[in-house]
């Protein structure tokens, strides 16, 4: 396979303008790395075309469609090809997945240069990948892949519903304004940061089974009720 050959004046090649490919190319305009960027809704030349001068080609979009867009255009093989998915496993491109969320609204530059990227044991350092990305990475099996993604999910997303459940109930069923339960969230992220291992409290923390016992009839005909039947059962002999 013919590789372009390395030079800094090699723009990265970005493809995709979504959520993570808005963020990266903003982190990458910060750092001063020039890039190419294509999509299929703003593009007109094919994308082999607009990213010719890029040694590394950045496939930010959405997971099942990395493998079939190398396969479509077959030339991009003479790149680098990097994804950012985290369950990926695919010979088509290297992986790094950046161990963070991205929502809407940019970053500054000191929290998009703390974000972790997560990488393939045996395979290419982030410098390679990635040349002039200063981040921390890690590396994990290649088949650790969907676990490791399975914990990610969990914690990031669901923890994310959970709050979201509470900010909306709390306003519509109580008057109370979602702005008012920040300082929790605030300090429950920050108790974990600091300490992780005794940052739960409440009745699962106390094995308080009357307590537990009320809140669940609380939630009886909510949908909510499983998760919390299912966190007492996974958690209540391991606080
Ligand atoms: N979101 C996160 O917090 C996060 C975190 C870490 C890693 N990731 C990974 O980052 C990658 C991008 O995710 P995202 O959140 O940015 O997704 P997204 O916001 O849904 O954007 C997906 C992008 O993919 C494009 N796309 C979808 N199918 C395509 C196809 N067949 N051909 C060409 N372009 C196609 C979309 O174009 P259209 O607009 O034209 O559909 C869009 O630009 C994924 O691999 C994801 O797993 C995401």
């Amino acid at each position: 396979m013919r590789q372009v050959p390395q030079s800094d004046s090699n723009p990265l090649g970005i493809v995709g303008d979504g959520r993570v490919a808005r963020h990266l190319s903003h982190y990458f305009t910060l750092l001063g790395i020039p890039m190419r960027v294509w999509s299929r809704r703003t593009s007109t030349d094919a994308p082999v075309e607009a990213l010719a001068p890029c040694r590394t080609v950045l496939l930010l979009i959405r997971d099942s469609a990395i493998e079939p867009f190398v396969a479509a255009w077959p030339g991009l093989k003479e790149h680098r090809l990097v994804h950012c998915s985290g369950s990926l496993m695919t010979s088509a491109a290297d992986c790094v997945h950046p161990l963070m969320t991205f929502a809407p609204g940019l970053y500054d530059l000191e929290t998009y240069r703390r974000i972790p990227f997560v990488l393939d044991a045996g395979g290419r350092a982030l410098d390679d990948l990635l040349p002039g990305v200063p981040n921390p990475w890690f590396t994990i099996a290649p088949q650790d892949r969907p676990l490791y993604h399975a914990l990610c999910v969990m914690a990031g997303n669901f923890t994310t519903l959970l709050w979201r459940e509470l900010f909306t109930r709390f306003e519509d069923r109580f008057g109370i304004p979602g702005s008012a339960a920040q300082p929790f969230l605030a300090q429950t992220a920050k108790n974990l940061a600091a300490d992780a291992s005794h940052a739960l409290t409440g009745p699962l923390a106390r094995r308080d089974a009357d307590t537990i016992a009320a809140n669940l009839r609380a939630l009886d005909g909510d949908r909510l009720k499983d998760i919390y039947a299912a966190f007492v059962r996974v958690y209540a002999d391991r606080t």
